[in-house]
């Protein structure tokens, strides 16, 4: 469970996040909004990346501000990033192993890990291939493996639908939303992509001008007034 307690965060006269209070408590949580809404800095604040001009941020109960990334890291949350960071020089399981040996608990469970995570993902039969031979929905998906290692409490994913094709879409939508049950975590996913966030999302929270502005059962959230006027001349 994510708990954020009137959360500021300023970019010079900018409130990127303005006064949030929220509670995300559903296995998948969708987190939406307009562009410049405020969702990557969210992101950034529970990973550790930004630090909030006030407010705090909790995981399952334990409270992360001042924590380092790395701390973070320890205590069970993992993120994706809007750019993605796969290594090319690298294979797949170069790059998933890198994440394993920081944070799995021997190096055997950490290869049985890694194993488990690129299995699930659908990379099992490509491990070997470099990062640079690999497609766009590949190396998604190794971006995803990678949150997977170390028994993650709560995954933060920013928009990994981007740009995929609509049959890579589905691919992604029947993964995500096995994740929580199969690795016992928590998933907080950014999309712009509504159908995304309606068929995996059970709770969705939803930003604008660094607000909440709305928060429930996403199928509700989708057909709050407010929330499509918010879209509507923006997007
Ligand atoms: N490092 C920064 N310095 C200055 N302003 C920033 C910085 N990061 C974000 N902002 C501003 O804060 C606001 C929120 O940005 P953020 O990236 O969190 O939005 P977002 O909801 O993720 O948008 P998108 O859908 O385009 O990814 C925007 O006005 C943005 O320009
Ligand atoms: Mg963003």
């Amino acid at each position: 469970m994510i708990s954020i307690d009137t959360l500021t965060v300023r970019f010079g006269g900018i409130r990127a996040l303005d006064g949030l209070d929220a509670q995300l408590t559903a296995p998948i949580c969708g987190l939406i909004g307009p562009n410049g809404a405020g969702k990557t800095t969210l992101v950034n604040v529970l990973s550790g990346f930004v630090r909030p001009y006030s407010g705090a941020v909790a995981l399952n109960g334990v409270a992360l501000s001042g924590l380092s990334p790395r701390r973070r890291v320890g205590l069970g949350l993992r993120r994706t990033f809007q750019q993605e960071l796969v290594v090319d020089e690298l294979t797949a399981v170069e790059n998933v192993q890198a994440i394993a040996d920081h944070v799995s608990a021997t190096r055997q469970s950490g290869r049985r890990e890694v194993t488990v995570a690129l299995d699930f993902v659908g990379l099992g039969e490509r491990r070997d291939v470099l990062g640079r031979q690999l497609n766009l929905y590949e190396r998604r998906m190794v971006e995803i493996a990678k949150t997977l290692i170390g028994r993650p409490k709560v995954i933060l994913m920013d928009e990994p639908g981007a740009g995929l094709n609509e049959s890579e879409t589905d691919r992604l939508r029947r993964l995500l939303a096995e994740i929580p049950q199969a690795f016992d975590t928590q998933l907080v996913l950014i999309d712009h992509d509504a159908e995304l966030i309606a068929s995996v999302c059970i709770d969705t929270l939803v930003l604008d001008f660094g607000k909440r502005l709305a928060l429930g059962p996403t199928r509700a959230v989708l057909d709050d007034p407010a929330v499509r006027r918010a879209y509507l001349g923006r997007e």
